[in-house]
């Protein structure tokens, strides 16, 4: 597995317009293979800005946006119109904005969708649409699988000292999630490790620390970003502030 790749950028707008420059050129080299990429987006501050970027890239118009399936890391158990959701966050800042194929966006879900406010059954509905697209294991081996990091070193819907990384399910649901709102469905540790490529993306001092750990720590258990990396390449975009730890 290859060594981590710190890519250091002075802002975070310079950090978004840097993964939406890479992230056209990695799904047009994947078109180019006569592959349809997959793409896992994260949800967070830096992710929206990372959206905004890849929707206003002059280079956009170089990828089949129509021929790009698209999955989320984790997704936020509330309504469908509810400002919280992921998948409406990214609606908002590209996905409303190019040519994607509604089909192909694999949003989890809501928690008034068809399984009400069963939140297991939504998980189970999302590992279903995923085994269905990974051609016999539960998940895809993500072309490109994005992943924020929160100050206490979660990623995706898992967090610190908690069992749900560990589950034996790909999808699982998360109650009383430190961080809100409360209930969430989230992949596990296992598919976050089978990516080709992982983007850490990560901005402002707060992440600093959990950069570092994550950079450095032993126990996933205690800095669940520790855990994933891409089974090809793993890049950390990083601005100056939540890179100054490392
Ligand atoms: C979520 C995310 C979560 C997020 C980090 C960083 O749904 O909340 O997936 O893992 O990526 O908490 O979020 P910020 O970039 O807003 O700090």
């Amino acid at each position: 597995m290859a060594a981590p790749q710190i890519l250091r950028h002075r802002t975070p707008d310079d950090l978004a317009h840097a993964v939406a420059a890479r992230l056209v050129t990695r799904l047009v080299d994947v078109q180019t293979t006569g592959r349809v990429p997959s793409l896992v987006l994260t949800g967070g501050s830096i992710a929206v800005t990372i959206h905004e970027a890849v929707a206003g890239s002059p280079a956009a118009g170089a990828v089949d946006w129509k021929s790009v399936d698209v999955w989320f890391g984790d997704e936020r158990f509330v309504p469908a119109a509810d400002p919280d959701r992921n998948v409406g966050q990214a609606a908002q800042a590209m996905l409303d904005h190019l040519p994607f194929d509604p089909a192909r966006i694999h949003a989890v879900p809501p928690s008034d969708g068809d399984y009400g406010d069963d939140v297991d059954a939504a998980a189970e509905a999302y590992a279903d649409d995923l085994r269905r697209a990974a051609g016999g294991g539960t998940t895809p081996a993500f072309d490109v699988l994005m992943l924020g990091i929160g100050p206490d070193g979660h990623c995706a819907s898992l967090f610190p000292g908690r069992s749900e990384m560990y589950d034996e399910r790909p999808v699982v649901a998360v109650r009383d999630s430190p961080k809100p709102p409360p209930t969430r469905v989230t992949l596990t540790m296992e598919p976050l490790k089978r990516a080709h490529e992982v983007w850490w993306v990560a901005a402002g001092e707060e992440k600093a620390q959990a950069v570092h750990d994550a950079l450095t720590a032993a126990d996933v258990q205690q800095v669940p970003a520790a855990g994933p990396s891409g089974t090809e390449r793993t890049l950390w975009f990083l601005d100056d502030a939540a890179a100054s730890k490392l």
